[in-house]
């Protein structure tokens, strides 16, 4: 009787955190845009009017708790100046601060004067604005910081993968827009300018910039690569890893102490988010695993109650496109994700959408004969959203039958916004664009692992011991 109660008590309180095991696959079929890049003339990468005008301008965090911001632009006839004017009111910059330019060259292309520029020791919850560039050609923006790090404080993310630069690209970029969210949390595949040859590959990175202007330079953008940043061109003597994407997006990886602007961490609002790379080593001894190790110590539940993973390799996905690849990544990592109660993990890479239920496969090993995920508490919620838009297409094959741990499956273009309440409840949501309409599809409320579990840890002994108090008075 004891048993059978408190079999039932599980199985409810998991139905009641969005657990019910039965997952969709939605049927919907988007009637897509053709997956073609959007022509160089078009008006979405419009140059900015002006000799030498800043353009390409884009912002992310600059130090661990969220009082500096990085601002990197492009200017494309000379180096001209490296300076951010900031200010808390419009048109009065009472402040300025140096950054650094450099060039680079990828094979026969050569590239504009980049400018990257630390501006910190700003207040929390201001607005400021800023200016770049010289004279008639000038530009100014604006940013608002995050608040304090506290536990409570309530804090909107936009989470974007794959995104390409194609029609269904700027559909999502205009409905992220809409949502007004306050921060994206990019999951990797920023241009797919690769996907080009020779000087193009530059130039299509210069117009991924433009494209992106309107959103990048006025909040920031978490970065994280993906396979499209790798860029391995022996055909042109280019063999140096992630050349393009180290030049133009910069990340604040010494503020987390790690050794790499690939994988890094910070804490923004009250939400702690590590950034993975799966394209860097990560398997024991190597310096992201033993950085991550460090990293995960950090973790202050009491500060960030929220815990977020970033990678670009989905971990659990049932799609045929890129089915497994993130197998080696879960071997290595799964057991921290779980040990350090993970929040939610999201990646890109598979071009359609899937939410995970709370699983793990960590008995599996090569003698244990366990080799299926199982349902698990403790374990992160996994979340796809490879589906930005770009020009391959979405991947719209998935395995049959739907595998337990899949909770929901969808391949269409959109992105998802993740709006934290308080330290207990977020709001999740995965948005859709229905042929140039936001439609919100799939969404829940995402319980916190660090203080949800304690109350209902605390919740369970109650009734526990009224239960046994029923059976010993019966
Ligand atoms: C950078 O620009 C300067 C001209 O300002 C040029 O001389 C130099 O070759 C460029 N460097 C690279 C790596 O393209
Ligand atoms: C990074 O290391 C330095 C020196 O050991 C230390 O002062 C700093 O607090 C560390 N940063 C973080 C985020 O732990
Ligand atoms: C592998 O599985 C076996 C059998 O379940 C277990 O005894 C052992 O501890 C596991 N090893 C690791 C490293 O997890
Ligand atoms: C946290 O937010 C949720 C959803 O808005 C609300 O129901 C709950 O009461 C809040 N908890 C606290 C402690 O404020
Ligand atoms: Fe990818």
């Amino acid at each position: 009787m004891l048993h059978f109660v408190l079999v039932s008590f599980v199985f409810f309180t998991s139905i009641r955190d969005g657990c019910a095991r039965k997952g969709v696959t939605s049927s919907f079929v988007r009637s897509e845009w053709p997956s073609v890049d959007i022509p160089l003339d078009h008006e979405a990468f419009a140059v900015p009017n002006g000799h030498n005008a800043p353009q390409q301008v884009h912002i992310t965090q600059g130090d661990y708790e969220g009082r500096a911001v990085i601002v990197s632009w492009v200017t494309p006839d000379e180096p001209g100046s490296s300076h951010v004017q900031f200010g808390t009111s419009e048109e009065k910059f009472h402040a300025s601060a140096k950054g650094t330019v450099s060039n680079y060259t990828l094979g026969e292309y050569k590239s504009g004067y980049i400018h990257h520029c630390l501006v910190e020791g700003l207040e929390h919850s201001t607005k400021y604005y800023y200016r770049i560039g010289s004279g008639d050609s000038s530009r100014e923006f604006w940013f608002e910081t995050p608040p304090k790090v506290e536990p409570d404080v309530p804090y909107k993310f936009g989470i974007i993968g794959d995104l390409g630069q194609t029609f269904n690209s700027l559909s999502t970029l205009e409905h992220y827009m809409e949502s007004k969210a306050q921060t994206v949390l990019f999951v990797g595949d920023l241009s797919y300018a690769d996907r080009y040859k020779y000087s193009d590959v530059g130039l299509r990175w210069d117009t991924w910039g433009r494209f992106v202007e309107k959103s990048t330079a006025y909040q920031p953008w978490i970065w994280n690569t993906g396979n499209h940043e790798i860029e391995y061109f022996p055909y042109m003597g280019e063999v140096v890893p992630f050349k393009s994407y180290l030049q133009r997006y910069t990340t604040p990886y010494l503020a987390s102490n790690s050794s790499s602007p690939l994988w890094y961490a910070i804490r923004r609002a009250s939400a702690h988010i590590i950034v993975l790379s799966s394209y860097s080593p990560y398997v024991k001894y190597t310096p992201q695993y033993k950085w991550l190790a460090e990293e995960l110590t950090r973790v202050d539940r009491e500060k960030t109650p929220w815990l977020i993973v970033l990678m670009h390799v989905p971990i659990y996905n049932s799609n045929e496109a890129h089915y497994m690849e993130g197998e080696s990544m879960r071997v290595v990592f799964e057991s921290w994700f779980i040990k350090y109660k993970v929040d939610v993990i999201f990646a890109g890479h598979v071009h359609a959408y899937e939410r995970s239920y709370r699983v793990s496969n960590t008995d599996y090993n090569i003698t244990s004969g366990m080799r299926y995920p199982v349902a698990d508490k403790s374990a992160p919620v996994y979340i796809t959203v490879g589906d930005g838009g770009n020009q391959e297409g979405l991947a719209s094959r998935f395995r049959d039958p739907q595998p337990e741990y899949s909770a929901y499956r969808e391949a269409s273009y959109g992105h998802s916004t993740l709006e934290i309440k308080n330290r207990t409840h977020a709001i999740y949501h995965w948005n859709r664009n229905d042929d140039g309409k936001k439609v919100s599809t799939d969404s829940f409320i995402l319980h916190n692992q660090y203080w949800g579990n304690n109350r209902r840890r605390r919740k369970l002994k109650h009734f526990l011991l009224k239960v046994i108090e029923e059976v010993a008075s019966s």
